[in-house]
C-alpha cells in the first residue's frame, strides 16, 4: 500500500521586489508524491522550480497553502521542527552542488550526521562505492570534476537515509555521459530502495527518465 509522501495544496508564494511589488511565483500548486515515486519538474528559467523545491524541503516558507510531508504540516514550525525534518527524511542535491572546499569528499559526505552519537563511515564508504567515487574519497572539491562533486553532494545527501531526495538541476552542469550516469544512479535508487525522488531539470532525456513529468509555467504545475 501506497502511502503520500509529499502533499501540497494551493500553495502560494511571491518575493517582495522591494519597491512596494512583489513577484509571484507559485499559484495554487497542488501535488502529490507517493513513496517510491520519481517525478521531474521542468519548466523555464526564472519560473520558480528551485523556489518550489526549497518549499518542499523546508527551507522556505509559503505564503499559503498547505504544506506537508509524510503526513506532517510544515505549517507554524520552528526551526528546530525543520532541521529534525531535513536531517531524518530528506535529502537535498543543490543546483549548486554547495561542497565545502576545505572538506575532502568522505568528510563532506558525514557533515550531515555530525550531531548523531552514530558512526556513519561505513555508510559513507558505501555509498562512495556505489557513486564510483571509492578512490577518491580523501580529494577536495577543487580537485575533482563537476561530475564528482555532485556524486558526493547526492552521497551527502544520502548520508542519511532520506525517504525523499529533492534533487535540483543535478545533471545540469554536466556532460551527456556524466549525466547519464547520475541519472541511472538516482533510477537504481528509486527501483532498488523505493527512493522518493523530485528532480528539477531542463533535461528532457533525464525526465524521461522518471515515472512523471510536471510543467511549471506562469506560476501553475500540470502533469505532462
Ligand atoms: N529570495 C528571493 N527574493 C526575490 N526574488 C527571488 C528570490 N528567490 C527567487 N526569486 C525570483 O523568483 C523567480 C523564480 O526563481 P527560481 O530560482 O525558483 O527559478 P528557477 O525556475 O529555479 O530558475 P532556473 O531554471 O534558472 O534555476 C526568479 O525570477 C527569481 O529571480
Ligand atoms: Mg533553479
Amino acid at each position: 500500500m501506497s502511502s503520500t509522501l509529499v502533499k501540497l495544496e494551493n500553495v502560494c508564494k511571491s518575493f517582495p521586489l522591494g519597491n512596494g511589488a512583489s513577484l509571484e511565483v507559485l499559484k495554487n500548486i497542488n501535488l502529490l508524491v507517493e513513496e517510491g515515486e520519481s517525478i521531474a519538474i521542468m519548466g523555464p528559467s526564472g519560473c520558480g522550480k528551485s523556489s518550489l523545491l526549497n518549499v518542499i524541503g523546508t527551507l522556505d516558507s509559503v505564503d499559503s497553502g498547505v504544506v506537508q510531508i509524510d503526513g506532517e504540516s510544515l505549517q507554524g514550525g520552528s526551526a528546530d521542527f525543520f532541521a529534525e525534518m531535513r536531517r531524518g527524511k530528506i535529502g537535498f542535491v543543490f543546483q549548486k552542488h554547495h561542497l565545502l572546499p576545505q572538506l575532502t569528499a568522505f568528510e563532506n559526505i558525514l557533515l550531515p550526521t555530525l550531531k548523531s552519537k552514530d558512526d556513519f563511515t561505513v555508510k559513507a564508504l558505501e555509498l562512495l562505492e556505489k557513486v564510483g567515487l571509492t578512490d577518491r574519497k580523501d580529494h577536495r572539491p577543487g580537485q575533482l570534476s563537476g561530475g564528482e562533486c555532485q556524486r558526493v553532494a547526492l552521497c551527502r545527501a544520502l548520508i542519511n537515509s532520506p525517504k525523499l531526495l529533492l534533487a535540483d538541476e543535478p545533471t545540469g552542469a554536466l556532460d551527456s555521459q556524466a549525466a547519464g550516469v547520475l541519472s541511472k544512479l538516482l533510477l537504481k535508487l528509486n527501483e532498488d530502495e523505493g527512493l522518493t525522488i523530485i528532480t528539477v531539470t531542463h533535461s528532457a532525456e533525464f525526465a524521461g527518465n522518471m515515472a512523471k513529468t510536471y510543467k511549471l509555467s506562469d506560476c501553475s504545475l500540470k502533469e505532462v
